[in-house]
This record gives structure tokens, sequence and C-alpha cells, in this order.
């Protein structure tokens, strides 16, 4: 017998679990989503990166697209997220980008001087990072409609970072220095950085995400201090000018010494690495939803390893409201495939909160889905 779908009338599109974390609302079972959930450690991607650079598979919507939602279906998460970096919008601003075996993302020319200030372009998001809401709107047409997706930028000190370093370092000495000592220069490229990066997330948005992420990964190289005094102002003007309703997510690696500043930046969860328990983290930015925060080693480790892990996540969450469990950072290349399926199903399964009450046949297990019902 066909059941009426009753919760249709009261359950908007997109109405679950992970949207309701962000809001700190009720559900039956803790979200989960994992960053770098679609990468190098799934067969599929390493088959397709035999075919496409990584950059051409950013930028050909339709292959963007496919391995979103393939790697949200296959693990079962309770969010997808777009397959892009945040290195992309650096193009549009006048840098050349290249993803070099090895050495990881190189940006040039380097930002150091009132000369490259005048080089920057001014972004038209929608024309320069069209593929991008491109690969938004076919991942929409293929996602079920209660399948949130999120969408990202970068944080203000990451992307200043990137193009300050000319790429990857160890301890940003020269972007440290810059801020320091090239004040009004690097105040100028922040407000840049930080205009364009508010008009990537609404672009986003409009085109069809339900969450967005800012990964400011690096921030953490700062003191407390200067994070105050260099980028929170900006991270505070990135998150005001996103269109309001849409829950923001701040995310960066090292950031638990200073997590009360950090968090001063707004936002509605909180990304936090594996650095910092859970408990203490949250302790420090006060109520709103935190997201978090297992290593990603651990998902090299053997199955009990993970399963008890993932268990101390939990029990420092505590079945409070509003978490929403991810690893402390991306899931790395190396790890097997089976176990980040296993994190799934253990963390569905341990967080799963007390006896359902069966309404009517049939409709339980939805009702649940909808976070509506549980004891
Ligand atoms: O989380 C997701 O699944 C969405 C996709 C995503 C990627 N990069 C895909 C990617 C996201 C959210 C990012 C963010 C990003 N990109 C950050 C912030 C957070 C983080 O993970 O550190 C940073 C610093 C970048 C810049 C960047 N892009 C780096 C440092 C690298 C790694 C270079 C390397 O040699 O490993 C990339 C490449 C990249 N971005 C890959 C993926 C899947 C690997 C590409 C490949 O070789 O196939």
């Amino acid at each position: 017998m066909k059941l009426p779908n009753l919760l249709g009338s009261i359950t908007p599109p997109y109405e679950n679990l992970f949207l309701k974390s962000c809001r700190c609302e009720p559900t039956p079972r803790t979200p989960l989503w994992l960053m770098r959930q679609a990468g190098r450690y799934m067969k599929s991607y390493r088959a397709l990166r035999e075919r496409y650079s990584f950059k051409d598979l950013c930028q050909t919507p339709d292959l963007a697209a496919q391995i979103t939602v393939e790697a949200a279906q296959k693990l079962g998460v309770d969010a997808a997220i777009i397959f892009s970096d945040i290195l992309l919008l650096l193009e549009p601003m006048g840098f050349n980008l290249s993803y070099e075996e090895g050495r990881g993302p190189v940006v040039s020319p380097r930002f150091r001087d009132g000369e490259s200030l005048t080089r920057l372009k001014a972004v038209s998001v929608q024309e320069s990072m069209g593929f991008l809401m491109e690969a938004i709107r076919g991942t929409r047409r293929e996602l079920k409609p209660e399948m949130p997706l999120i969408g990202f930028a970068g944080g203000p000190f990451t992307m200043a970072a990137y193009v300050i370093e000319g790429g990857k370092s160890k301890q940003f000495k020269r972007t440290r220095d810059f801020l320091t000592k090239e004040n009004t220069l690097s105040r100028k490229l922040f407000e840049f950085i930080s205009k364009a990066t508010i008009d990537l997330l609404n672009a986003q948005i409009e085109a069809g995400v339900q969450a967005v992420q800012i990964f400011d990964s690096w921030a953490g190289n700062l003191s407390g201090e200067n994070y105050r005094k260099y980028v929170l102002p900006y991270a505070r003007m990135i998150i005001g000018g996103i269109k309001k309703g849409v829950p923001v997510i701040h995310f960066g690696l090292g950031t638990g010494k200073f997590l009360d500043t950090f968090s001063e930046a707004g936002g509605n969860v909180i990304g936090v690495d594996g650095q910092i328990p859970l408990d203490e983290a949250w302790t420090m930015i006060g109520s709103r939803a935190i997201q978090g925060n297992l290593d990603p080693l651990v998902l090299l480790k053997s199955k009990s390893s993970i399963r008890k892990e993932a268990k101390k996540i939990l029990d420092q969450a505590g079945g409070r409201l509003g978490h929403i469990f991810n690893l402390g950072h991306g899931v790395l290349p190396q790890t097997p495939e089976e176990n980040v399926r296993y994190l799934v199903d253990v963390v569905k399964e341990m967080s799963q909160k007390g006896t359902v009450i069966p309404v009517k046949a049939g409709m339980t297990t939805d009702l649940v889905a909808a976070g509506l019902r549980y004891d």
C-alpha cells in the first residue's frame, strides 16, 4: 500500500538533519559530512584524474557535479559539498594559478607592493566563476531535494597568504611580516579579497547551495592578538555580507587557542580541528553550533580505533543540540575508502537517540528523518 506523503506539506525541501543542527534544533541523531569527502582517496576520483587535470575537473560543470553527487551518495552523509577549490577565484583577480604535482598550488606573480595592488582586477563572479554556478545548478538537479549542498570560499587570511607567499607555506613568515609592516597595503588587499568573497558566496547561494563554509584554514598561524587586529574585521565583513538565513560555517585549523576571538566574526557554526577537545572548544564559542573534529589520521587506523575515537567526540558533545560531526581537516589521500564508509555508519549508529515511538506503520522513519519525532 502506498502511504500518503504527510511530510510533504510540513517539511520544506532541504530541511534535513544537517540544516537543523546548524540552527541548534533537535535531531534524532548527529548529522555528519566530511571535508574533502570527494577526492583522491576515492578510486572513482583517481580514475577521472587520469583523464583530466584537477582544474579541468573543477571547471567542467558536469564533471564537478558528478563528483559531488557520487561522493555524497556513496558515503550516505547528510550534506554534499560542491567539488571546487578556494583558489580558483585568484585567476579572475589577476593571478596565474597552477596545481603542481608534489608542490601543491602555485600562484604568480606574488603580491608584494603598490604595483601588485594596481594589477588586481575587479571580479565579476557570474562571468568568471560561471563554471562553478553551473556546477551548483547541475548538482542541485541531481541531488535528492532533502540533501543540502554546501558552497564555500577561502577565508581572508588563507586567500591573502596564498597570494603573498605564491603558494603553500609552512610558517607563513612572509605573510605575517606583510601584515605588520605593510599595514595600508595589506588592508587594501584584505578588503579586495573580502568583497570578491562576499560576491562569490552570494552567487553560490543564488545558484542553489543551502549553506556555506568559509575555509580560513591557515588562520591558526597567527596569534589571537594578530588575528583580532588584522583578520577579524574582514572575516566579520564577509560573514555580515552573506545573504541572511543561510547557515554559515566558519572553519580554521589551529584556532583552538583563540576560538573565542575567531567566533567573534559571527557565523552559525564554528568548525574546529582535532587539536582541541570538542567540549573545550564548545565552551569557548558559546551557545551556537559546532562542527568537528575527528583527526583525519584516525581514518588510517583500525576499525576499532575509528569507533573508539568517534565515540570520544560524541561523548564530548554529550547529545547537546548543534553538533555536526566532521573531521578536523580533510580526508587524506591515502585513506582506505572502506574506513570512511565505516566512520559514517558508526557515527550514525552511535549517535541515534532513544527509541522511536511508532505512530503509524510506515511513518516513523520519515518522521525520524525529518527530525520531528524521537525520545
Ligand atoms: O571538501 C570538499 O570535498 C570540497 C572540495 C575542496 C577542495 N579544496 C578540493 C581539492 C575544498 C573545500 C577545498 C578547499 C581548499 N583548497 C583549502 C581549504 C581547506 C583545506 O582542505 O586545506 C585549501 C587551502 C585549498 C588549496 C588547495 N587545493 C590545496 C592546498 C590543495 C592540495 C594540493 C595537493 O597537492 O594535494 C588543493 C588541491 C585540491 N583541492 C584537491 C582537491 C580534491 C586535490 C586535487 C587532486 O590532485 O586531484
